[in-house]
């Protein structure tokens, strides 16, 4: 549903005239709540019919010492991902300075992501952190014919940090509050977005408790309304499709480190085609020029694609990495991953609720991510009685994070409950 790339673009650049075209891909997610483990027959004997984790867990060997529930923060090292890093090394002690293979594994991770996302590699920049691609687009928008930036409660700080930096430059923000029952409705968007809004900042699903917002819902009224959308995809890529084009979004920053298995050091932003020269990023560096090899410093020319928002040296180690990973993803398939891990958050919430526990992220599956919160009065005391356990989580603002990803399996889920339990007397 092509909506218009909307009148906020033309106070970005001076440009007369604009083209738009519908690209979207119409794909359909079954965020069915059912699946694998419950529906597999024991008859499944084959490798290739068994349940997602039996035929990859192997690949992951901190679970011969740990029970990792903790993707939401960083995926599990794979063999994959340590012979990556292993090939680097390789690579820089056999061949020196090999920057010619160096920036072509930069093109290949691009094209992955790319892929990943369906997207067109040249709409995508190679980052070194979401906050760098963010950053980048914030430097390049002008805040004067339309001043407003709206973001949602929900935002990694490094959001709210980015465009509050911003009011620096003129721009005014503006806070979506979350409801008291824990979602964000339409209708606060609604009140908060007008026809002086530059761009709507939103979270595909949120680091603190796991919900997902109604992106598609959210993106047509700031288009509506001439307003362009950012979306931080970094909980949510790898663990459910995430598709540029059916969610209609003109801009996207995502990293590797959490449910793409990939390491710090690797990030990518999107940037819709018909956007891209429309930003003039001024946080920028030679990796965005027109022609790296220039070597020109009387010059700012940026490159007419998304590396305009790249920056300077790519980071070569994270790249190797980042490819072995979202490649690893690739092959586990990230749908699946998504139905297995809904089954899995069904055992856990019916675990949840025979020990009177409160999860704090919503029930219905299609608005919730790969992340399931539980309330605490001590969270962190709990992620530390449950390391003791030999059980790997994190917390945020009084919730524990329990991320379960393709490898986890219903033993996992099992093993966390029986710590639960253990621990009941840290459960709000
Ligand atoms: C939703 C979300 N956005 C952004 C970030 C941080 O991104 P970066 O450190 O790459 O800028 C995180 C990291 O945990 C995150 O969960």
């Amino acid at each position: 549903m092509a909506l218009g790339r909307p009148a906020a673009l033309f106070q970005v650049l001076p440009v007369d005239e604009l083209r738009w075209e519908d690209m979207s891909a119409g794909r359909v997610h079954d965020l069915g709540e059912n699946l694998t483990m419950a529906t597999r027959s024991a008859a499944d004997s084959t490798l290739a019919a068994a349940p997602l984790p039996d035929r990859i867990r192997h690949r992951f060997p901190i679970f011969e010492r740990r029970l990792y529930v903790n993707s939401c923060s960083q995926g599990a090292l794979s063999d994959a991902v340590r012979a990556a890093y292993e090939q680097y090394l390789a690579d820089w002690d056999e061949k020196g300075a090999p920057w010619e293979y160096w920036v072509e594994r930069g093109e290949a991770a691009r094209a992955t992501f790319a892929r990943l996302v369906n997207a067109a590699p040249d709409e995508v920049a190679v980052t070194t952190s979401l906050s760098a691609g963010v950053s980048g687009l914030a430097s390049g928008l002008r805040y004067a014919r339309r001043s407003k930036v709206v973001l949602t409660d929900w935002e990694f700080p490094t959001i709210g940090q980015i465009w509050h930096a911003q009011e620096a430059r003129g721009a005014r923000v503006v806070h979506v509050p979350e409801a008291a029952d824990g979602t964000i409705p339409l209708e606060h968007f609604d009140r908060a977005i007008d026809d002086d809004t530059l761009l709507v900042s939103i979270t595909h699903v949120c680091y603190r408790n796991g919900a997902k917002l109604d992106v598609e819902a959210v993106t047509r009224l700031a288009h509506e309304r001439g307003a362009l959308v950012l979306l931080d995809a970094y909980q949510s890529i790898g663990s459910l499709p995430v598709d540029v084009r059916e969610l209609d979004v003109d801009f996207l920053a995502a990293g590797v480190l959490k449910y793409l298995l990939g390491s710090a050091g690797l990030a990518f932003f999107y940037a819709c085609r018909e956007l891209v020269e429309r930003v003039w990023p001024t946080a920028t560096g030679w990796f965005a020029d027109r022609d790296i090899f220039a070597m020109d410093h009387r010059d700012y020319s940026p490159a007419p694609t998304a590396s305009r928002f790249q920056s300077g040296t790519p980071p070569i180690p994270a790249i190797y990495a980042g490819i072995a990973g979202m490649e690893l993803m690739e092959e586990i398939g990230i749908a699946e991953t998504r139905e297995h891990v809904l089954g899995l958050h069904t055992r856990l919430l019916d675990g949840l609720d025979a020990l009177g526990a409160r999860a704090a992220t919503p029930r219905e599956p299609e608005r919730r991510g790969a992340l399931l919160c539980v309330a605490s009065t001590d969270a962190p005391a709990l992620v530390a009685a449950l390391d003791r356990d030999g059980i790997v989580t994190s917390s945020r603002a009084g919730n524990l994070r329990i991320s379960p990803h393709a490898y986890n399996s219903v033993e996992d889920v099992d093993g966390v409950l029986d710590a639960l339990a253990r621990n009941r007397r840290l459960l709000a």
